[in-house]
C-alpha cells in the first residue's frame, strides 16, 4: 500500500467561546496558515511518531485514553477494520502551537482520521471526521462543546450551537485579523473547569453573562453575513470584556488586547479557552502594520495574519 497523507487546519473562535459550552451560539473559522499533517505508511508494528509533540510509541503500549492512540482505535472500529490488518506507522507533524486556542488537538486528530480512512480505502465524510474527533476531544477537554472538531473537520466558517448540526457562516465581505500569541500555554480543560465551578457558585450571574455573549455572537453573524465587517470591532471588544468578567483573561492577554486597540485595531479579544494562548485583532490595510508592531512590542511570541473570506481563509 502507498503512503497516504492528509492535513487539517488550525482554527480561531471569533465570538462565543465558553458560553457555547452552555448552549449559546458561537462563530469559528479555520486558520490555514497553521496545519497538522498525518502520514500513514505500511510498517511491521503499529507505531505513532509525533516527535514534534514529544510522542513516539507503539500503539499497543499507549494508554487507551491517549488521544492519538484513541483516534486510531476509534477510526478502525468505525470502519470495522481489525488492528491486525494493515499494520501501519502514523507520523504526525504540526505547526499549530499546543494549548493555545488554535485547535491543535482537534487538528492532529482530524488529520489522522482523514489520512487513515483514505489509506484504508474508505475516505470519511466531514460529519464522520468531526464525530470521531469529538470523541478524542472529550479525552483532552472533558466537556467540549464540539466547536473545534466541527470547524476543523468542515474547514469552513461555521455558526455553531452545541448538539445541533453546524450551519455554514457566509462571509459577505472579507475581513482581516491578526492573531497574537501570548506564548503561554493554557489547557482548555482547566479554564472550562474553572468556569463550570464559578457558574455553579453563581448560576444567575454567569447565565446572564453567557446570554449576553450569545446575543453578541448572533449580532456578529448578521454583520458577517450581510453587513460591514468594520462593525465587528466593537462587538469583539464587548465580547472580550464579558470573557474577562467570566474570569478567563490574563494580564498578558489584557496587554495584547489593549495595545492592539490603542494602535488602531477596530476591536480585539481573546480567542479560545483564555488565560493564555491567542488573541485576535480586527485590522484594516491602513492599521495592520501599526497593530502588528504594537503586538510584537507588547510581547506577542508570534503574529499570524489571516483574511476571513467565503469558504476558508487565505494568506
Ligand atoms: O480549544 P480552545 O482553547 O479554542 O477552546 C474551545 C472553546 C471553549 O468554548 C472554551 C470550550 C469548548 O469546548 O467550546
Amino acid at each position: 500500500m502507498n503512503a497516504t497523507r492528509a492535513s487539517a487546519p488550525g482554527k480561531i473562535i471569533l465570538f462565543g467561546e465558553h458560553a457555547v459550552v452552555y448552549g449559546q451560539p458561537a462563530l469559528a473559522v479555520p486558520v490555514t496558515q497553521v496545519q497538522a499533517t498525518a502520514t500513514i505508511e505500511p510498517s511491521d508494528e503499529w507505531t505513532i511518531d509525533a516527535r514534534d509533540l514529544g510522542r513516539l510509541y507503539r500503539l499497543e503500549e499507549a494508554p487507551t485514553n491517549t488521544p492519538l492512540a484513541a483516534v486510531i482505535r476509534l477510526t478502525l472500529t468505525h470502519l470495522n477494520i481489525s488492528l491486525t490488518r494493515h499494520v501501519s506507522r502514523v507520523t504526525v507533524f504540526s505547526t499549530i502551537p499546543i494549548a493555545s486556542g488554535l485547535g491543535s488537538g482537534a487538528a492532529v486528530s482530524a488529520a489522522i482520521v482523514r489520512a487513515l480512512s483514505e489509506y484504508l480505502g474508505h475516505p470519511l465524510a466531514d460529519a464522520d471526521v468531526s464525530a470521531l474527533v469529538f470523541e478524542t476531544e472529550k479525552l483532552l477537554h472533558g466537556t467540549p462543546s464540539g466547536i473545534d472538531n466541527t470547524v476543523i473537520a468542515y474547514q469552513r466558517p461555521v455558526y455553531f450551537i452545541k448538539g445541533q448540526p453546524p450551519l455554514p457562516l457566509q462571509v459577505a465581505q472579507p475581513f482581516r485579523l491578526l492573531i497574537g500569541d501570548t506564548g503561554i500555554s493554557s489547557p482548555t480543560k482547566i479554564t472550562v473547569g474553572d468556569v463550570r465551578a464559578a457558574h455553579e457558585k453563581e448560576p444567575e450571574r454567569y447565565q446572564q453573562l453567557f446570554n449576553q455573549i450569545g446575543a453578541i455572537a448572533n449580532k456578529a453573524r448578521t454583520i458577517i453575513e450581510s453587513g460591514d465587517p468594520r462593525e465587528l470591532g466593537p462587538l469583539m471588544s464587548q465580547n472580550h470584556d464579558l470573557l474577562r468578567e467570566i474570569g478567563v483573561s490574563s494580564p498578558e492577554l489584557e496587554v495584547l488586547v489593549s495595545r492592539a486597540r490603542a494602535a488602531g485595531a477596530l476591536g480585539a479579544k481573546l480567542s479560545g479557552g483564555g488565560r493564555g494562548g491567542n488573541m485576535i485583532a480586527l485590522v484594516t490595510p491602513e492599521t495592520e502594520f501599526a497593530v502588528r508592531t504594537a503586538l510584537e512590542k507588547a510581547g506577542a511570541k508570534r503574529v499570524i495574519e489571516t483574511t476571513i473570506s467565503e469558504g476558508a481563509n487565505d494568506e
